[in-house]
């Protein structure tokens, strides 16, 4: 980590896959998920950066985009995404930085993070560079952690819990794991270059006794519907927004994707174990099928 960067909730080595959602109850989420994920990606596209792809649980969804670029800092997360999709030239993956993106200007037409910007302690930083990588008219879905849901205000108005949700600051609710306010999301979103066209609020019924009580399909029917109130109020735990990536700002040329993060150059030569930078001849890992673009 260079000295200016924000730090990094790191999930190397983690079996958060396996723990958080293939055995940890957790199919109403994803589901849900789902739902949301289909009602805002675009019909077709060529190029989607994933940003945060952990284990590839939603990569599979992407199915109308050419390539999937999957992008986390934990190699382990990526070797688990290569083992669950296979061998397959639609997918790309990238060990790096949200902070700090490998990709030419303008690359992609489509990105989504999901369940990643939470570690974010400089969100805007994060979102900067998404921006910076998209084309314009690019979609972009973003999940974020709401700190304004039905929850939190109920222990707050009852004083079971100090901070405010109804406040624009983030709220660091365990190390590195942050709650946002839509009013502060959908600010900084415009602010980095994006227009917001549609919030699907998500997971309204997210409590062990609610799903303990109410079958599964019930759940997911009723807060399908209750996503489409996403654009009038925000009272969920997850919500999804689509943006777009607004702007003249530049399309890369066809072919393109890395840049070197030393010194820019974004003519990479390929060699059988690194991507080259001819300009600083800095080389870039490449072991395995992953990409390494972490400064350390
Ligand atoms: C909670 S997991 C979500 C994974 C996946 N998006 C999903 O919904 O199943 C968060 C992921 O974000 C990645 N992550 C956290 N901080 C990151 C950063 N600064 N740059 C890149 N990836 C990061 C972690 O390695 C982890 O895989």
């Amino acid at each position: 980590m260079t000295p200016d960067q924000p730090p990094i909730c790191d999930y190397e080595g983690s079996d958060y896959q396996t723990s958080f959602w293939d055995e940890g109850d957790r199919a109403y989420e994803d589901q849900v998920e789902a739902i949301a994920l289909r009602r805002l990606l675009p019909k077709s596209g060529n190029m989607m950066l994933e940003v945060g792809a952990g284990a590839g649980r939603n990569t599979p969804r992407y199915q109308a985009f050419q390539r999937v670029v999957l992008l986390d800092y934990s190699t382990t997360q990526l070797q688990q995404a290569q083992s669950k999709l296979g061998n397959d030239d639609r997918y790309v993956y990238v060990a790096a930085d949200a902070y700090q993106l490998p990709f030419v200007p303008g690359v992609f037409d489509g990105a989504t993070m999901i369940r990643t910007l939470h570690h974010m302690a400089e969100p805007q930083r994060a979102l900067q560079q998404v921006r910076l990588a998209l084309q314009p008219g690019a979609a972009f879905i973003l999940e974020y952690a709401n700190k304004q849901n039905l929850k939190a205000i109920l222990r707050y108005v009852f004083q079971m819990q100090s901070w405010s949700p109804f406040t624009p600051e983030a709220v660091e609710f365990a190390a590195l794991n942050f709650d946002f306010h839509p009013k502060s999301i959908r600010g900084w979103l415009q602010e980095v270059g994006f227009s917001v066209e549609r919030q699907l609020t998500v997971s309204h019924f997210r409590m062990g006794i609610l799903k303990r009580l109410f079958p599964l399909d019930l759940l997911v029917k009723l807060d399908s519907l209750a996503q489409l109130s996403g654009n009038w109020w925000q009272l969920s735990p997850s919500v999804f927004v689509l943006s777009q990536a607004a702007g003249d700002t530049p399309i890369a040329s066809p072919g393109a994707l890395f840049r070197c993060l030393v010194c820019g150059n974004d003519e990479l030569e390929q060699l059988p174990s690194s991507l080259h930078c001819p300009n600083c001849d800095h080389h870039w890992s490449f072991e395995n099928g992953i990409y390494d673009f972490r400064v350390k």
